[in-house]
Parts: structure tokens; sequence; C-alpha cells
């Protein structure tokens, strides 16, 4: 496998920039992945919030959880990631996990957000050791003194719940909105949101839709589903929120109606085979009869999973780029 982050990770280890976690000791380790070599296994505590991460993390042997409790730990590593608010947060709270005098250890690819790290760091006085290889950095500081705060930046604002790192945490997507403007006098009975995000889809459908008896909502991202419970608290029908791979470990249910807005990236990377295995997993969920409501970018390529999975298919509208379609399972 070629070289990245992990290894970057590694050497600065091996170099001496921090000292390697001993027996016994603790170590965080946030936005956590699998080490090369299961490196240091048995003394990190994880922390990976999308599912199809953790799930890798947890059948390789990882004591990993959805979101760590604060607490002492002898040192923490973050995998930086592409959003600048998200990193921040997570080196504040690595920060803040670390006995006096432990080591804070940050890696990320070069294209991802470790750049700007290091001068936002210096701009709070720390300086940290640095080492460049595998077009990654990793950044070494030690914890001195109290606490830092949490930026601001990194806090809930506005009308809806949602965090930095989550799926449109501007606010409402524009194909969602799209998609929701279909749902009057199409949705009831038992619905089911697929990759529900803070719960936009299922919060309109409630609001748009007397004759829903419950609603479920499925995300593989732990910090949206929990702002979803939030944005839908209250809710005069029942509501569950399950946090898993929907294309992996759906719990079958039989739904009357599916709606959804499908992912089709993974990270960086276009996977419309992602959408279609959304496809796939409604199709087997939905009654006979039952309809399937989705949004999707006008040029990706559904139609022809939907028509062999589908009785009918229907394109209901356009606008903006994307496709509303509406698709009604066979008996
Ligand atoms: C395009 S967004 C739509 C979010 C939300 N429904 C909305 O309309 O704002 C797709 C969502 O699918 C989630 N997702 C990605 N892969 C997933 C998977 N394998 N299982 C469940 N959810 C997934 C993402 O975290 C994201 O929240």
């Amino acid at each position: 496998m070629k070289a990245d982050h992990r290894d970057t990770l590694l050497l600065a280890f091996e170099k001496g920039l921090a000292n390697e976690p001993e027996a016994g000791q603790r170590w965080a380790f946030l936005n956590a992945a699998p080490l090369p070599g299961d490196a240091f296994r048995e003394a990190l505590s994880c922390e990976q919030a999308f599912r199809p991460e953790f799930n890798e993390l947890k059948s390789a042997g990882y004591d990993v959880s959805p979101s760590l409790e604060p607490g002492i730990h002898d040192g923490a590593i973050v995998i930086m990631g592409r959003v600048r608010q998200v990193n921040h947060a997570n080196i504040v709270r690595a920060h803040n996990m670390v006995r006096d005098g432990g080591s804070v250890v940050l890696a990320g690819s070069k294209t991802t957000g470790i750049l700007p790290v290091r001068k936002w760091l210096s701009e709070m006085d720390v300086e940290a050791e640095v080492l460049s290889k595998h077009h990654a950095q990793v950044l070494v500081f030690r914890r001195e003194g109290g606490d830092w705060d949490m930026p601001a930046e990194a806090k809930e604002t506005g009308e809806w719940h949602i965090e930095p790192g989550m799926f449109s945490a501007e606010g409402p997507d524009t194909a969602s909105r799209l998609l929701s403007e279909f749902f009057s006098g199409r949705l009831k009975g038992k619905v089911a949101d697929f990759g529900a995000g803070w719960g936009y889809l299922s919060k309109q459908a409630l609001e748009l839709c007397p004759e829903i008896g419950s609603i479920d909502l499925y995300e593989a991202d732990w910090n949206a589903l929990e702002a979803a419970k939030l944005n839908l608290a209250g809710a005069d029908v029942p509501t569950e929120f399950h946090w898993c791979d929907v294309t992996r470990e759906l719990r079958k249910q039989p739904f009357d109606r599916i709606i959804m807005n499908p992912p089709f990236h993974t990270g960086r990377a276009a996977t419309p085979e992602l959408g279609k295995h959304f496809i796939q997993a409604a199709s087997s969920t939905l009654i006979p009869g039952g309809r399937l409501l989705l949004v999707a970018n006008r040029q990706l390529p559904y139609e022809r999973t939907l028509e062999g999975l589908f009785r009918k298919v229907t394109a209901l509208g356009e606008g903006d780029g994307f496709k509303v379609i509406e698709a009604i399972k066979g008996g």
C-alpha cells in the first residue's frame, strides 16, 4: 500500500518527536484510522464518528467509540480532516484530554488541513516540532498549563442544530430542498430517511405529510444523527435514529416510503456506486407497492439501477442541476 500520513505519523515517533506509548499508558486517538502494523493498538482509545470507519477499527481489534468522554490520557493523536473548524475543535479537545507534559501529535496529508494548523498553533504561542514526508506532515507539541477554550467557530449556530463537518453545514441543501417540494400527498405510513444527515428531509416530511405514522432515520455520521435528534425533538409521531452503514448493516424493516438524497462521495472521490447501494438497500426494505423518492445530480446514472429493481420509475421534476425520481416497488 502507498505510504501516507499514517506512515509519517509513525516516523515522527521513530524519530523521537514524541515518545511511543509505553505499556499501561492510554492515548486518545481522534478521527482515528487503523495504523500500519496496528502500531500502539493496545494503548489507543479511538474516536471515530463515521460508521464505516468505526466498523473497520472495531473489526481490526481497536477500542473505539463514536465520541470519547473527556478524561486524562498520557498522550493524544489527531488525524486532520478537510474541515478547519473540526480540526481546531479536535486539537483543543486532544490538548485538554492530555496530562501536563504529555504529547499531542497531529498528522495529515498536505491536501487536508494540516498546513494551516501550524500557523494557527503559533498564533496561540504554541511551537510545534514538524516532520514532513510522504506528502504529509506531523506536528508535535506538549501540553503545558490549563485547558484551552473551544473556539467559537466550532459551536452550532442558526435555526437548526448543525455543526461544522456535517453534510450541508451551512443550512438546507439545494437538492434536498428540491426533493421536499415533492413530499406533499406522497408520504404516509412507515417512512425511512436513508443518509438522514442532521434531519432536514425528515423534518420537512413530518411538517408536510400528516399521514406519516412513524419515521426512521439512518445515518453513518454519529454527530449528524445526534443533531437530527435535536432537530426532530417534539415530533408528533414515533421517531427512531439508527447509527449505521446503510449499505451493509441495515436492520431490515418493511417501510411504506423511503426518502433520500444519497451520498455519492467517499472523501473527495465521486463514487456513484455508493448511491446505487443505497437504492438497492431501499428496494430490499420497501413493501410491495412501496415508494422511493430520491434526488440526485442530473448526470448521475441511477435510472438503470432503479429500473432493474422497481416496477415503475418516474421523473417527477428537475431544477438547479438535480433531478427528483419516484420509484414504485413491484409485488
Ligand atoms: C447527500 S447527504 C444528505 C443528508 C440529508 N439527508 C440532507 O438532505 O441534508 C448524504 C448523507 O449520507 C450519509 N452517509 C454517507 N455514507 C453513508 C452510509 N454508508 N450509511 C449511512 N449514511 C451514509 C452522509 O453522512 C450524509 O449525511
